[in-house]
């Protein structure tokens, strides 16, 4: 039985898997290579059949010229060796295409299985990771360099052991026509293992590069596409393609750096010595009358076998070099930490929905910026301390990067403190269950974010399998019916298809429309787009106030119409609390309020 154990703890959600070792690379691979068992003995076997059958040839053949060279030859001696060797040579067609066919079994299944992993892996790393690991350095690892682990055992390992066992059939045979002769495939074949260990010493930080160079690339052309608005609202194509060149430029030289090891590698040298010295020394042997002629017809065939390895050899061992070096990059993601813990003993209970801050203080992690910040001694947060009833709607308020966002992701830890205390129904963050903390926080982004499925799966995105009858219902109360009854398909239509695309009123009723559907205990809107009309707006406060019914609501906005009715009113400055008080209160005490309505 397999034994079964969490993914790479600690982690924000984790699957059982198959308990794959994450030491280092080779360890990795062979323990995923390792469940397939029968289909390994499939390659051996085919591998060892294939070349036992093919040494069979030459033996023949040699006995074939001795029947020849009788004083009195007997053709019909011949009929039974060409029906052998056409016997033979049909299973060895069957073997081999067992060994072909194992190996890219092999291979197709690893590369499934580890992009399971991987994907499996990178959901349940925390937004610290995500937010620090480019995305297109992830697509490269999680395409790519996954097709490379593939390609590392179809062609890779299986030539690697194809090969192998046709340098060992010339030791095996040799001896039969005369134990000297094994000196030349035994030398061969030291000096094609030696050889081979420098090329791969060699080679290695070259396949590295190669991958990581990829990576790169691939994320700069991920990037700015994703900014390609921005790139031609810049006129700075220019500047990007320069970028890009440059990227494409580093992969390239280091594919030519690779191609100039291969083929410095001296296999073929050795194979042409090992062919004229083994040639020699049958003739010699010949001469003393040790061996006859059929022998030495046999003796070279079996040396031409070593021609397999030497031609599959640096490009094979290149494939299996490349894939250690895919392997190493995506064990590396696997293995990265993911700073929050999923706390799956910890606290979980329905929520009743009281917040409170205490002192809180908190700088984004590892990035340049957050150095610079605090090395000024500036965090993003400093020292805020509020209390929210359950029930209760509270407005955040401040100008652009006061913190709002970051304040309020705070609350479902999407990202985790410095310092204080961030306490939900009077029990910290960090001591609740992850997951039961999250699935009754729901949290509307600055940057509503759609997948590119239905309208109906993106509403009830929170709780698949919800009716159609639910997911219309919450599409009423977040007013977004109306709009999605004018598309053809209805709730069906699929967004980002044939040029659907939602304007920013339209998404964010839909995201309340999730709201609606997960029925949370706090929900946060993190709502800064400020220019909507007024029909629009008036639709989404009212859409506003429905879902705030019966829970802690936190929104963030600029509209003096929603901030005006909230319980308490939270203004930020620069990571501080600069006032907080119902909006009565504000008006007559807080510059700092006022303020911004003027802007
Ligand atoms: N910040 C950061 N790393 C992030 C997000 C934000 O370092 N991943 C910094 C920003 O540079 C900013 C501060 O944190 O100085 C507060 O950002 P945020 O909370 O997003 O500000 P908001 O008040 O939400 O600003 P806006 O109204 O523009 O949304
Ligand atoms: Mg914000």
């Amino acid at each position: 039985m397999e034994t079964m154990t969490t993914l790479t703890s600690p982690a924000e959600f984790t699957i059982q898997r198959p308990n794959y070792s994450h030491t280092s690379a080779i360890r990795w691979v062979f323990s995923h290579v390792i469940r397939h068992n029968w289909v390994i003995v499939m390659v051996f076997l085919g591998a060892f059949g294939n070349a036992a059958l093919a040494a069979l040839v030459p033996v023949l053949v040699g006995d074939a010229f001795n029947a020849m060279l009788q004083p009195m030859p007997d053709t019909r001696a011949l009929i039974p060796l060409a029906l052998l060797i056409g016997g033979t040579q049909v299973i060895r067609g069957i073997l081999q295409l067992g060994r072909n066919f194992g190996a890219e079994l092999l291979g197709q299944r690893l590369e499934a299985e580890i992009r399971d992993e991987l994907y499996i892996s990178l959901l349940g790393k925390s937004m610290t990771f995500h937010s620090l690991q480019p995305v297109g350095d992830t697509m490269a690892r999680a395409t790519n360099d996954v097709r490379e682990i593939n390609l590392m055992f179809n062609p890779g390992m299986n030539l690697v052991i194809g090969s192998f066992f046709f340098l060992v059939m010339p030791i095996v045979a040799a001896p039969r026509y005369h134990p000297a002769l094994l000196i030349t495939p035994v030398l061969f074949a030291i000096a094609y293992f030696a050889s081979l260990a420098r090329y791969l010493k060699t080679l290695q930080p070259i396949s590295d590069e190669v991958r990581a160079s990829f990576g790169n690339m691939n994320s700069h052309l991920s990037e700015s596409l994703d900014g390609v608005e921005t790139v031609k609202g810049a006129a700075q194509e220019d500047s990007e393609v320069e970028r890009f060149v440059l990227n494409a430029k580093r992969v390239r030289d280091a594919f030519i750096k690779q191609g100039d090891i291969e083929a410095r590698f001296i296999a073929f040298l050795l194979y042409g010595i090992a062919i004229a010295l083994g040639l020699t020394h049958a003739l010699f042997l010949f001469r003393e009358g040790l061996l006859n002629t059929g022998q030495v017809i046999a003796y070279f065939g079996l040396l031409r076998m070593l021609d397999f390895p030497t031609f599959t050899s640096s490009w094979a061992y290149t494939q299996v070099s490349m894939g250690l070096a895919g392997a190493r990059r995506i064990l590396e993601l696997i293995n990265r930490e993911t700073d929050l813990d999923q706390n799956a003993a910890g606290h979980s209970a329905e929520m009743k929905g009281e917040i409170e801050f205490r002192n809180v203080t908190f700088t984004y992690p590892d990035t340049e910026r957050a150095q610079r910040v605090s090395d000024s001694g500036e965090s993003v947060l400093n020292s805020v301390s509020f209390k929210v009833k359950p029930g209760q709607t509270v407005a955040v308020v401040g100008q652009t990067g006061a913190g709002k966002t970051s304040l309020v992701k705070l609350i479902n830890r999407t990202y985790d403190i410095n310092d204080g205390q961030v306490l939900v129904d009077g029990m910290d963050v960090r001591e609740w269950n992850l997951a039961s903390l999250r699935s009754q926080i729901s949290m509307i982004e600055q940057d509503i974010f759609l997948f590119s499925r239905s309208i109906s799966e993106n509403i009830a995105f929170g709780r698949p399998g919800a009716t159609q009858d639910e997911v219309e219902a919450a599409g009423k109360a977040a007013q977004a019916h109306d709009f999605i009854e004018t598309f053809e398909k209805g709730y069906e239509t699929v967004i980002g298809e044939r040029g659907v695309t939602l304007s920013g009123g339209q998404r964010q009723r839909l995201a309340l429309g999730r709201a609606f559907m997960t029925d949370p205990r706090i929900l946060i809107l993190d709502d800064s787009t400020s220019a909507i009309d007024s029909a629009t707006e008036d639709k989404i406060q009212r859409a506003i106030s429905a879902a705030a019914r019966g829970r802690t609501t936190f929104i963030i906005t600029h509209r003096l119409s929603q901030i005006r009715w909230a319980d308490l009113i939270i203004v930020l400055r620069k990571g501080r609390v600069a006032a907080m008080g119902t909006h009565d209160e504000l008006m007559q005490t807080s510059d700092a309020y006022s303020r911004i309505f003027q802007e």
